[in-house]
């Protein structure tokens, strides 16, 4: 194995003639799965592997071996591990300050907050730590909005939102999720939150009242698969809140910062929503870093008092938020992400197998619906895991390609012939072809 850098300065790892299948993990990685089930929560079903080490797009097993990620951490590590640059605002910062808390101001967090608003072209924001507390974040902010500005009854205010949503796991986020799995026995769930189809603006429009506060979506669902609204939905969720006074809210957690080939998913349709909800990415893959940003006029319902966190804006998020913006700017890898999505949708597209039912995404972010009757999602996620690469499933049939944006063109169509050797495997139709079982130097 070697390392280069492509030209944006980030670790490209160049890979030869990676095993087709694992050799048996080591007694460290048998032991540290052993540990988690015995002392941790078993709240995930993770993938059977003990990652001990990552660089751009590749990581590595505490037992050496070399996968691809074309995870990226749920989107967490679009910029690649161990960013140089990021790495290096970090440590910097670590130097100086790491927490201060919001009793005082730091020198680090306007000009983050700043950054964020000239890229979404939003008027403030208010940072937070993960996904789920900016969602709350928004909720809070509409329900405020609609009550001090629209005069609606404290209490009283409704929330539109999509069935397949994915917005977090508070209590208040699973009590409007439509997956049971989601739900079951953690209720009683606050109400004030109605159901339409995704992708169909009518239904919004429909479900509009006297009392909705706003409309909040995700503008192409993640974890239900990743599902691409038809064209123009978001231009139509814009034009009616706009004609009914409701708020148009977008949990860009995921899509957001670049994953769709724009900075910001809305950007494909020319509009601007009143708030945005970013997150994972927004830490460079090193820190839990989100935020809540909107028009000047929503974010001020918000009073001293009336929201907060300890560690939401401190120092070192600041540092590396701000940063992790830099670089997707400066480096050019929103575009990439745009250019080489082109490049993995296509080749995923034109791969024929009866098991793949539909190729859909935008920019590096691409599901690929399976027949679970055929090839189970899960066991092409384990052979591939076991080929060198890594993936996973979301809801039993939909295999997602989400690679870090570093990733190159040999690595894509790496993955994807290992993808193809994986489905020949598990479909019974035997090993694939073999040429991908290593790649070369770019
Ligand atoms: C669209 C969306 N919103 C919110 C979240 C929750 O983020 P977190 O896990 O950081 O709380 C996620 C996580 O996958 C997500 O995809």
């Amino acid at each position: 194995m070697g390392g280069s850098s492509h030209e944006s300065g980030a670790p490209i790892v160049t890979v030869h003639a990676i095993p087709r299948h694992r050799t048996p993990d080591s007694a460290v990685s048998r032991d540290a799965i052993a540990l988690e089930a015995r002392v941790g929560a078993r709240n995930y079903a993770s993938m059977p592997v003990v990652l001990g080490h990552g660089r751009g797009a590749w990581v590595w097993d505490v037992d050496g071996r070399a996968y691809l990620d074309m995870m990226s951490a749920y989107s967490a590590v679009s910029h690649g591990h161990h960013h140089p640059r990021l790495v290096a605002a970090l440590q910097r910062q670590l130097e100086a300050v790491a927490v201060v808390s919001r009793a005082y101001h730091s020198d680090r967090l306007g000009p983050f907050l700043a950054e964020l608003c000239d890229l979404s072209g939003l008027d403030a924001a208010l940072p937070m730590n993960t996904g789920a507390e900016a969602v709350e974040t928004a909720i809070k902010a509409a329900r405020r909005h609609a009550h001090d500005r629209r005069g609606i009854a404290d209490g009283t205010a409704q929330i539109i939102v999509a069935a397949g949503n994915f917005h977090g796991r508070t209590t208040t986020i699973v009590g409007f999720s439509s997956d049971p799995d989601y739900r079951r026995g953690f209720g009683p769930f606050a109400p004030g939150f109605v159901t339409v189809p995704f992708g169909d603006a009518e239904a919004v429009r429909a479900a509009i009242g006297p009392n909705t506060a706003a409309v909040l979506v995700e503008p192409i669902q993640g974890e239900a698969g990743i599902v691409v609204p038809p064209e123009g939905y978001l231009a139509a969720l814009r034009r009616i809140c706009d004609e009914t006074g409701v708020l148009l809210i977008l949990d860009e957690v995921q899509s957001g910062l670049g994953r769709t080939g724009r900075m910001f998913a809305f950007q494909h349709e020319g509009i601007t929503p009143d708030g945005l909800v970013v997150g994972k990415a927004l830490g460079g893959g090193l820190l839990p870093v989100s935020a809540f940003v909107a028009t000047r006029d929503l974010m001020d319902v918000f009073d001293p008092g009336s929201h907060g966190s300890t560690f939401g804006g401190n120092p070192l998020a600041a540092a590396v938020g701000h940063e992790a913006l830099r670089v997707l700017v400066e480096e050019g890898l929103v575009e990439r992400s745009r250019e080489l999505g082109a490049v993995l949708i296509d080749a995923l597209s034109a791969l024929r197998h009866p098991a793949i039912r539909a190729v859909r995404g935008r920019g590096l972010w691409v599901g690929v619906d399976l027949d679970p009757a055929i090839a189970p999602a899960r066991e092409v996620c384990l052979a591939m895991l076991r080929m060198g690469v890594l993936s996973k499933e979301t809801h039993a049939t939909v295999i997602r390609f989400a690679p870090p944006f570093v990733v190159t063109r040999d690595e894509i169509a790496h993955g994807v012939a290992t993808f193809r050797e994986a489905l020949a495997c598990v479909a019974g139709s035997g090993p694939g072809q073999s040429e991908s079982s290593s790649i070369r130097s770019a």
